[in-house]
């Protein structure tokens, strides 16, 4: 990832940092096939954070890095000790977390998101939600890189006078590929959980993923407002501009369909086996880690909903 999308970013990550790094991934240890190795793993990868963040001497950029590690190993605690839990909405919502606090976090991201019909999953897909939110920002990005470049060709043509007439066209398209953007990103909350309330399903991950100071994002639209984008979204195909969304589904900001009311829970069932196998092997950008599950001849483990256990 290029530095300068990296360094806007952790500036603006910064300030959920400091409370962060105190909390918790939410997984009730009490849960995960193996409890003790759970909270011990948790306790080591905490311990690492703050003396990772003690060494940074308040560098952001360091302090962001810190994050991201200590997100990657606590997945890694899940992974070794907690698998049972992986599809539930605590551990979605972890990844979701680490997203928004770790800029260089790339997909895949083990076990994330839950396939349909998983067993103990959450309600609502929200890594679904997610991964929607950040293919509609990729193509966002791709399509305002794409209206630069054909602007930029424009330019030696200076000669011609009439060239300057296309400068609102810029704008325009640029103005196309943001509401796009924030409709597929805004539309997935409603379309992958219709039934859930919507801020808990991830209607608000627009915002947090999509901020004006984002590099790239919205070149020549500095005053970009998403509830201008009525008109702008009836009159465009969004697919056309390099959109692609599962289902299709743009809405206009006044033709959202009816809020869900229901809030978030796990779904019956239980993992009875590392979903990935013993063994997982997985990658970010500075880091391989494999890792190994315990607890697997345990048999039958309870879920979350359960308390049961053999
Ligand atoms: C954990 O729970 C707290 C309190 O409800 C919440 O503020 C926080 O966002 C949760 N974190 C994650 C990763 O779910
Ligand atoms: C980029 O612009 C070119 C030229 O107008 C067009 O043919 C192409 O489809 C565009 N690509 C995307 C992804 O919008
Ligand atoms: C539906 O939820 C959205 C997101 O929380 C909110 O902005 C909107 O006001 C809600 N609509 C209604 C009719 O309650």
């Amino acid at each position: 990832m290029p530095s300068i999308i990296y360094l806007a970013v952790s500036a603006a990550a910064m300030t959920g940092l400091a409370q962060l790094a105190s909390a918790q991934t939410n997984i009730t240890a009490s849960a995960c096939v193996a409890e003790s190795v759970y909270s011990d793993c948790n306790r080591n990868v905490a311990d690492t954070w703050r003396s990772c963040i003690n060494n940074c001497n308040g560098n952001g950029d360091c302090i962001v890095d810190c994050g991201c590690t200590a997100h990657q190993q606590y997945i890694n605690c899940m992974a070794h000790s907690c698998w049972n839990q992986v599809y539930s909405c605590e551990y979605q919502l972890f990844v979701q977390q680490y997203f928004a606090v770790c800029p260089s976090a790339t997909e895949p991201i083990p076990f994330w998101p839950a396939p349909d019909n998983a067993p103990n999953r959450c309600s609502c897909s929200l890594g679904k939600v997610l991964t929607n939110t950040l293919s509609a920002r990729q193509a966002q990005l791709s399509c305002v890189q794409n209206i630069t470049n054909q602007a930029l060709n424009d330019i030696p043509d200076l000669s011609n006078l009439g060239n300057l007439a296309n400068i609102p066209d810029i704008a325009r398209t640029a103005t196309d590929c943001a509401c796009c953007g924030a409709s597929a990103s805004l539309s997935s909350a409603w379309q992958v959980c219709p039934n859930t309330v919507p801020t808990l399903a991830g209607a608000d991950l627009w915002p947090l993923f999509f901020p004006s100071t984002f590099p790239n994002l919205y070149t020549s639209i500095p005053n970009f407002a998403w509830s201008t984008c009525d008109n702008t979204l009836s009159s465009t195909d969004c697919a056309n501009l390099g959109f692609s969304d599962t289902d299709n589904k743009y809405y206009r900001p006044g033709d959202f369909p009816q809020n869900g009311t229901s809030t978030l829970h796990n779904v019956a069932g239980t993992v009875t086996a590392p979903p990935s196998g013993t063994v997982i092997t997985w990658s970010q950008a500075s880091a391989t880690y494999t890792v190994t599950a315990t607890g697997v001849d345990r048999g039958v483990v309870a879920g979350a909903s359960q308390t049961d256990e053999c």
